[in-house]
């Protein structure tokens, strides 16, 4: 093995153990062009000068800036429509003939640059149903770059023409220069942290939905088991999870029942 690859499979390893994120070895490539930028910009001569320091001194903050660079944050509004439709057709109605104290709450458990959670928050917003109801979206992601994106709300015009459509960027949208920012009433329903999903989760309050969508993808069958796990202890039990469109509980965590009707949502059960 030259000493490329053990410093590539070194920083495969770390990746695996920090975020359950899997990468094989044909990714070398990948982890090789968003590393090398990173040893740059923390003053590193190169990879291999990064990957020294990081075997004898594994500082906190070099990791995760190593971590975050190989995270995917591929996002847009209102991705794959039919678990908005949902949760505007049967999931918020269904939840709030359930809750006398009217308030719904809401996780966005991988939520990259925000796109995810603000769209949720427009649905229930636009839900007639949820009139008077207080929602409360819990926006959270492992990359610190992502929490900030989220909680800042502010998107370019290529970002905001993935999805967003005219109508709802000028209702819930401010301009800002050649941007956009999420508006008051997006950003007052909304609080964003780092949140890594491998370890124990701090999050005290039940949530009544919890979105944990294109995440369970990037790791091992252990790890997908033990999130599933997590998702159990903090959802209420009438609550309900949406996957991804590729992801499923199914071989995974028997506690979980799939919504008849609902494509990728379930319930604890
Ligand atoms: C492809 S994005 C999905 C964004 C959004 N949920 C969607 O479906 O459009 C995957 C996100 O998962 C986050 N992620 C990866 N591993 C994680 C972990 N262990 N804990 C929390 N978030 C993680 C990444 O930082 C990234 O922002």
């Amino acid at each position: 093995m030259t000493e490329l690859s053990l410093d590539l499979t070194f920083l495969r390893d770390l990746v695996r153990r920090e975020s359950g994120i899997v990468l094989e070895s044909g990714k070398d490539y990948l982890v090789s062009s968003r590393v090398t930028p990173v040893a740059h910009d923390l003053g590193y001569r190169g990879l291999s000068d990064l990957v020294r320091d990081l075997r004898h001194h594994p500082a906190a903050r070099t990791t995760s800036r190593v971590v975050e660079a190989l995270t995917t944050n591929e996002t847009l509004w209102f991705r794959d429509l039919e678990p908005f439709a949902a949760l505007r057709r049967v999931i918020l109605p269904e939840l709030v003939r359930a809750r006398p104290a009217r308030r719904v709450r809401l996780w966005s458990a991988a939520c990259s640059s925000g796109q995810e959670p603000y769209s949720a928050l427009m649905t229930a917003f636009e839900t007639p149903d949820m009139m008077g109801i207080a929602v409360q979206m819990l926006a959270t992601d492992l990359s610190a770059a992502m929490v900030e994106r989220t909680r800042e709300g502010r998107y370019s015009r290529v970002e905001v023409a993935r999805g967003l459509g005219r109508e709802r960027l000028m209702r819930w949208f401010v301009a800002d220069g050649e941007h956009w920012r999420a508006g008051p009433e997006l950003t007052a329903a909304l609080s964003a942290k780092v949140v890594n999903l491998t370890r124990p989760l701090p999050v005290a309050e039940q949530q009544d939905v919890i979105l944990l969508r294109n995440v369970l993808i990037y790791f091992d069958v252990e790890t997908k088991r033990e999130v599933l796990r997590r998702m159990r202890r903090v959802l209420a039990p009438d609550g309900y999870l949406m996957l991804g469109a590729t992801e499923s509980t199914v071989g995974l965590d028997d506690a979980w029942r799939p919504v008849a009707g609902l494509p990728g949502v379930y319930r604890p059960g």
